[in-house]
């Protein structure tokens, strides 16, 4: 089979890794780098650390609204797509990569295979809903993490096509820990192990909304902790556009970096006391490797987590916050909830059984 994989931001290339290392054993794989995401740290260092082919083509579309981001990928997608003529196409996750490539390849009637599907927060608000929603309702192939994201998809009458394959980025979590040095990122950022909380922050529902954003500064702040938080560009640039970056190095222990490579984030996380983010990847791993997760949302597509006991939802409220990161627990129970580290395996023989008698 040829089958063309599309990805663009930084939870794409590691969800992508593993799927593409299967799909290269057996078949023809063009990737496609929308350029959503560029800065080095964004995208260059995931293809190094996680050893994923150069893309084939870079379609350079970079930041930009919703719309005309999306816009910007959609007619080079097209041309692509009528030239290279694929069997299948693969899109990831929730982002507007993914509701592009799932538009153009559809319009095209080439089979769409997404991975990640059936993920709801049921917030529309939120961008990457519209972007979930609309992809799974485009797609032939509904490949999906967990129990409760195929439910989602049932409850809105996707049946056919839908397969329960686990989670890819347990995949590449479990492919990559031990490739970094451990103890060395820990004291390149002068950090002891279990005595920091790890930090990110991204969604445009806490970047764009000042109040949220200073709360969430305020709590990481008056933790009391040592905080390490590597900074998504789009948080920098709204840290600075309130004039609020100020408040993160001038009080508390919170040291804010410029984002780091997987192997390094692996390496913080593993060995954190505990995280607190929004981010939908982290959220996961921290559960993969058993560290209690502080979520600075009101609602979680990964419910599991939350059942079980190891994520606990704050919001973007200062005294939750810090009341959930004071509270910090590891429950005794910790059942596999994300597959066996094997998911991209079953996306290949997925993508093989149902489109792969196609010419
Ligand atoms: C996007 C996804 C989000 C995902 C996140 C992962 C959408 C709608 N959102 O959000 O679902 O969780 O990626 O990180 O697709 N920027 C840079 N350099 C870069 C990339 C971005 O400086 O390499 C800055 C630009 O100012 C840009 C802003 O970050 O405007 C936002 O980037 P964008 O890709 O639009 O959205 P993310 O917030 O990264
Ligand atoms: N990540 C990373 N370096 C960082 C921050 C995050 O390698 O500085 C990884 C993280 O381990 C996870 C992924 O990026 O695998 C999550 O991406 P992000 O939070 O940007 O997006 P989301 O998962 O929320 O869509």
């Amino acid at each position: 089979m040829r089958v063309l994989s599309i990805v663009g931001a930084r939870p794409q290339f590691i969800k992508a890794a593993p799927v593409s290392r299967a799909l290269r054993d057996h078949h023809v794989e063009i990737l496609v780098h929308t350029g959503q995401h560029y800065d080095h740290a964004m995208s260059d260092v995931f293809f190094e650390e996680l050893g994923i082919p150069k893309p084939d083509v870079n379609l350079g579309v970079g930041s930009g609204p919703h719309g005309q981001q999306t816009a910007e990928m959609l007619a080079p997608l097209e041309k692509l797509l009528l030239e290279e003529r694929p069997d299948c196409v693969i899109v990831y996750g929730d982002t507007n990569t993914t509701l592009a490539g799932a538009l153009a390849a559809s319009k095209l009637d080439i089979p769409v295979a997404h991975v990640e599907a059936g993920l709801r927060s049921f917030d529309r608000r939120m961008p990457e809903e519209i972007n979930r929603v609309v992809s799974d309702h485009l797609s032939r192939l509904l490949l999906c993490p967990t129990p409760a994201a195929v439910n989602n998809l049932r409850a809105e009458g996707l049946v056919e096509g839908v397969e329960l394959v686990g989670d890819v980025m347990l995949d590449t979590a479990l492919y990559q820990t031990g490739m970094a040095d451990e103890a060395q990122v820990l004291s390149s950022f002068d950090l002891t192990a279990g005595e920091y909380l790890l930090a990110t922050v991204h969604r445009a529902g806490n970047t764009d909304s000042p109040e949220r954003l200073t709360a969430i500064v305020d709590a990481l702040t008056s933790l009391g902790r040592t905080v390490i938080w590597p900074v998504h560009p789009r948080t920098a640039k709204m840290l600075a556009h309130y004039g609020i970056e100020d408040r993160v190095v001038a009080r508390g222990d919170v040291r804010s970096v410029t984002p780091v490579g997987y192997g390094a984030l692996l390496a913080l996380l593993r060995n954190a006391a505990g995280v607190l983010t929004d981010s939908g990847g982290m959220q996961k791993e921290a559960y993969f490797f058993s560290v209690p997760c502080v979520t600075l949302r009101e609602e979680t597509e990964w419910v599991e987590t939350v059942e079980t006991g190891w994520n606990v939802l704050a919001g973007a409220d200062a005294a939750a916050i810090v009341a959930a990161a004071e509270r910090l627990a590891r429950p005794a129970k910790h059942p596999d909830l994300y597959g066996d580290g094997h998911a991209a395996d079953r996306v290949v023989a997925a993508i093989e059984s149902h489109f792969g008698k196609r010419s």
